[in-house]
């Protein structure tokens, strides 16, 4: 019955990222389906894999650079409740992980974090492995191809043919890579401050 419940919580979140009510507090049912091994590059060009972010907690955020709907809403909530955060967020690796590897290449990912947080880390990679860490997160991503004067149908719009569709929870994960909570689209800087705080010791 809460296994069901959980479930049906994570399908409405994911499916419908821009409804999510701010707040939400993730059940534990939930622990031990989000998260897993990733090998990616940051947004230096250096090859990285989730072992390096041992010892400090996580918080990930799976979009792309070209996003003009949640990802412009979410990624500076991150940077402002990190530095509402203090010398507490040097315990806290900020994780953008783009679900576009075909144009988020590192020096595109550079020039994103570098504009919202001096310690937000890109991480892009191939496309199989961003597929992988995708499902270990359990994040839909779905390009969609936008018919002229159909843009309405989608969240996304930039302009181009085409978006991508894509899950916007937050993760945070402990220092042993292990999930710890959740928080959805629409999340405030407060609300994800006040998270860290209780969670991040
Ligand atoms: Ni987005």
């Amino acid at each position: 019955m809460r296994r069901r419940a959980a479930l049906t919580l994570f399908v409405a979140l994911s499916i419908t990222p821009c409804a999510g009510q701010s707040g939400t507090s993730p059940a534990d049912p939930l622990a031990g389906r989000f998260g897993g091994p990733f090998r990616l590059t940051d947004h230096a060009g250096r090859r990285v894999r989730d072992t390096d972010f041992r010892g400090r907690y996580m918080l990930i955020y799976f979009g792309f650079t070209r996003c003009t709907e949640t990802c412009p809403l979410d990624v500076p909530v991150m940077a402002a409740a990190l530095d509402a955060l203090g010398p507490r967020a040097d315990l806290i690796a900020p994780l953008f992980i783009t679900i576009d590897p075909e144009n988020d290449t590192p020096d595109v990912l550079r020039a994103y974090v570098e504009g919202h947080h001096a310690r937000l880390i890109g991480l892009t990679g191939s496309e199989a492995e961003i597929a992988a860490v995708a499902r270990a997160y359990r994040v839909h991503r779905m390009r969609v191809d936008m018919p002229a004067g159909g843009a309405h149908a989608t969240h996304h719009h930039h302009g181009a043919s085409w978006t991508i569709s894509h899950g916007s929870l937050m993760y945070l994960m402990g220092p042993d890579g292990g999930f710890l909570t959740l928080l959805p689209h629409g999340t405030t800087a407060d609300r994800l401050a006040d998270v860290l705080r209780a969670r991040v010791v």
